[in-house]
């Protein structure tokens, strides 16, 4: 079908999945399917909305975006303390929707997880939020926004909280399970690498949006020293190419002291088989996770790509990313762009990572489906790296099918053919990030807004 025309039925669903408050559009809802596979599917989530951002600043309706940003502030402060605690106020809502009492009089409700399957605290909430922030700010030139004295001291709450000493033993951060995309447990606590890219462009967005002033001035040089530290780690440390991979093999474990090697106490049976012939000279890849004794060596999608996208991969890290892409076209993109994770789970690893979640069997859902969703992050991580020919490929491949399948959420299967089992149809991620794609490939004037995810 002509690309104009499925471009236009992804903008219909953009603009029917408009929420409003006070007779002012303000986010969007996560789907638009009259049978939805989950309540809260209606409710607008913060990380969701980044890719309808993104379409707006691209077509100047920086006002949708100004009125998100201004409400989920707000709202941080509708959680709920628990008892013999206070509130995490840097923490922002998972979710939120707009609903009209028997007066007519609207009210916007707050979800921070706590009504949502699993009660997973969203931590990468604040981190989209900023992040987008800073997007605004450069696509309006409206610079007053952040520097007004609400949101730098709402900034300043967040990076109290994301910055605060816990029982760290390294740069990362520490995290539960199912907080970021993947929010149902799928063995991700720890220090996953989507939070940590995400950490990364959070902190890059704080140093420029936080005015240099007397109040601000030795959270600043905090930041900045972070931001370092994490960037030299997550290079070192996450990184595996045939090269690491080798030293992993011939580790010596249980060493002690300060001349220690293999710091982590990484044992090298830990290496499953599947890596083995799977990283050819010329590729790589960050590692889904790294703590004491541990390194999950699965492949996440959003993880990598954000990774290159805000430049915390090098840019030889970025390449050969992208050349493993090229290289494992079958596995990691089959049939719909993008698969998840790879590789799934199965039988008792799956029984003890997800708690036998039926919804993540394996080459489903969370565990090795396929996301059109992740489509516009593949497209700006290909972009970055030189490799428009990939986005273009993946692109080419998507469109006709989702429009065809009415924008499912997410696919199944080891090639992703098959339309999710449990998926919703017209998922507005799915519809914004085909947009932001076909933008970003064939009109050079969206490629500003693809420039205030580059730092
Ligand atoms: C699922 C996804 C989550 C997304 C939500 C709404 O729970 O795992 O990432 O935000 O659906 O689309």
């Amino acid at each position: 079908m002509n690309q104009k025309i499925i471009l236009e039925s992804a903008y219909q669903l953009l603009e029917d999945a408009i929420i409003w408050n006070k007779g002012e559009p303000t986010g969007t809802v996560a789907a638009l399917d009259k049978s939805l596979s989950a309540q809260n599917y209606s409710e607008c989530f913060i990380r969701d909305f980044f890719p309808s951002a993104l379409v707006f600043l691209m077509d100047g309706r920086t006002d949708i975006v100004r009125n998100f940003l201004t409400i989920v502030l707000s709202l941080r402060f509708q959680q709920k303390k628990m008892e013999g605690h206070d509130l995490a106020v840097g923490l922002m809502p998972a979710s939120f929707s707009i609903s009209k009492d028997e007066d007519g009089k609207e009210h916007v409700q707050a979800d921070f997880g706590d009504r949502a399957i699993g009660r997973v605290a969203p931590v990468d909430s604040a981190m989209w939020w900023l992040i987008l922030l800073r997007c605004y700010t450069i696509i309006s030139g409206d610079v007053k926004l952040s520097h007004s004295d609400d949101f730098q001291h709402g900034i300043r709450q967040i990076m109290s909280l994301y910055l605060q000493e816990s029982f760290e033993v390294s740069p990362a951060m520490l995290v539960p399970d199912g907080c970021c995309m993947i929010d149902r447990r799928m063995g991700v606590s720890g220090h996953p690498l989507e939070i940590q890219s995400l950490l990364y462009g959070m902190l890059l967005t704080a140093q420029e949006l936080l005015i240099p002033n007397e109040i601000n001035k030795s959270l600043l040089s905090i930041i900045k020293k972070r931001t370092q530290t994490l960037r030299s780690y997550i290079r070192l440390y996450y990184w595996l190419d045939i090269q690491s991979l080798n030293e992993i093999h011939r580790y010596k474990s249980e060493e002690f002291g300060w001349e220690a090697v293999n710091v982590l106490n990484i044992n090298p049976e830990i290496i499953p088989n599947w890596i083995d012939g799977f990283l050819p000279e010329g590729t790589g890849f960050l590692v889904g996770n790294v703590g004491p004794g541990k390194i999950d060596f699965r492949y996440f999608a959003m993880g990598n790509l954000l990774a290159i996208l805000f430049g915390l991969a090098t840019d030889d890290q970025a390449s050969k990313i992208m050349r493993l892409y090229e290289i494992h076209w079958d596995q990691l993109i089959g049939q719909m762009p993008v698969k998840i994770v790879y590789p799934a789970v199965t039988g008792k690893e799956w029984t003890f990572m997800t708690g036998s979640d039926p919804k993540n069997v394996a080459w489903s859902y969370h565990n090795g489906g396929n996301w059109p969703s992740l489509l516009w992050v593949f497209a700006g991580a290909a972009l970055r790296s030189g490799r428009k020919d990939l986005a273009t490929k993946a692109l080419k491949l998507s469109l006709d099918r989702l429009h065809k399948d009415s924008w499912p959420e997410y696919y199944d299967g080891k090639a992703g053919s098959l339309i999710g089992r449990r998926s919703n149809a017209n998922q507005t991620w799915t519809a914004t990030s085909a947009i932001i794609a076909s933008r970003l490939i064939d009109d050079p004037d969206s490629l500003t807004v693809f420039d205030t995810l580059i730092f």
